[in-house]
Formats: C-alpha cells, structure tokens, sequence
C-alpha cells in the first residue's frame, strides 16, 4: 500500500501547538536523503568540499510500503554534517531523469549553517575546491549566504548571522508584529486568521 499523502485539515485544530522551542517535539534533521548516480564524485564532494565525515555505508533492500526507493540493494551512505545530523546518500542507476528543483514537491535547496568566526574560511574553502560559488549575499535581518551546486546538481547555500545578530538559527528569525502582519495580510483575506498566526508567533519586540 502506498503510503498517502500529508493532507491539510484546515478546519482541525492543533491539539497542542507548540508555543516554545523547548515544546516542539522534533530535535531538527536526523538525516536528509538525497539521490545520486555518481556515488565516488558524492562521497569526494562532500568529504572533500564540505569537509563531512563518512561514517556508515549500507545496502537497503527494497521494501514496498513505506515509499523506499523502487530498486533492490541501493546503496546508502550516510555522513556526518555536524551537529548530531547525518547527510545521507542513495545510489540510483544511472539514466534517469534529473529531479528539478522548482517543481511541486522537489527540494529547492538545503542550506547548512556556519558559525559567523568560521564562515570566510568555509567558502574560501568550496572556492578553493574549484566549485563555483556566490559572493556572500546579505539577506537583511543579519542572514548572509553564499550559493553553489554539488556534483549531482543540487543547489546548496551556506548561511551565516553576521556579528551583533542572535547567532541562534531560530532565534535570529523572529521577526516583528507589524512585518509578519503585513506578510501574512496578503496570505489570509479573514483577519481572524491573521490573528491567530501571530498569536503563535515568538515574535521580536518592535
Ligand atoms: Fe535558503
């Protein structure tokens, strides 16, 4: 049976929703799978270029329940991208078609993130590397990121908050009341359900 598609129920309420970070039961990513057909030129890209540590190589079987990938004994490598989070690998045959990004459903980037004291010596690095990459672009609200792909065509970014910003990933992300009212004014004709947004919303005081 397939597995069924994560369906909005707009008009369920949360049971709970989760108003501190402490109360969020999710701990971030344990590992992001992607897919490549060139598994040496991946293990290299992001051992050598983003200076992760391989650290657990596996064959899957195929198992039809649970959107596994539709081959037999794939192999599955799996890195670590600090942090206690693993970046993990399968290894698709070769010839087929190549994901795009901006599709319904694709994967438009994955952004890591660097401490500020070490991000000019991360990108000088990927430069270093001979991959093609960004001069960091201030994104405003002290997010600076530069942007280049992988071997396989993925689009990176790695992000940085610059000094006198919380270095804190969420934290530096709040946003005042007036900035996420007028943003999601244009998200909801019902300002009841504006509202009730920001009142989930930790918000930064004006
Ligand atoms: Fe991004």
């Amino acid at each position: 049976m397939e597995l069924a598609q994560a369906q909005g129920t707009a008009d369920a309420e949360p049971r709970d929703v989760a108003s501190d970070s402490a109360d969020v039961p999710l701990r971030g990513i344990d590992h992001l799978a992607i897919v490549s057909d060139d598994l040496p030129g991946t293990l290299d890209f992001y051992t050598r270029v983003l200076q992760m540590r391989l650290i657990h190589v596996r064959r899957v079987p195929f198992a039809a329940d649970r959107g596994q990938p539709p081959y037999d004994q794939l192999r599955h490598y799996f890195f670590d991208m600090g942090n206690d989070s693993l970046f993990a690998v399968f290894e698709y045959p070769k010839g087929l078609p190549k994901q795009n990004r901006d599709h319904i459903g694709g994967m438009q980037h994955v952004a890591f993130h660097v401490p500020h004291r070490r991000f000019d010596e991360v990108r000088a690095h990927v430069r270093s590397c001979g991959i093609d990459i960004t001069d960091p672009i201030d994104l405003g609200d002290g997010f600076l990121s530069v942007y280049f792909y992988d071997n396989n065509g993925i689009r990176l970014e790695i992000s940085t908050r610059v000094e006198g910003f919380d270095p804190s990933v969420v934290e530096s992300a709040r946003q005042t009341e007036a900035s996420a009212r007028e943003e999601l004014q244009t998200l909801f004709d019902d300002p009841a359900e504006v509202e009730k947004w920001l009142s989930r919303m930790p918000l930064k005081a004006e």
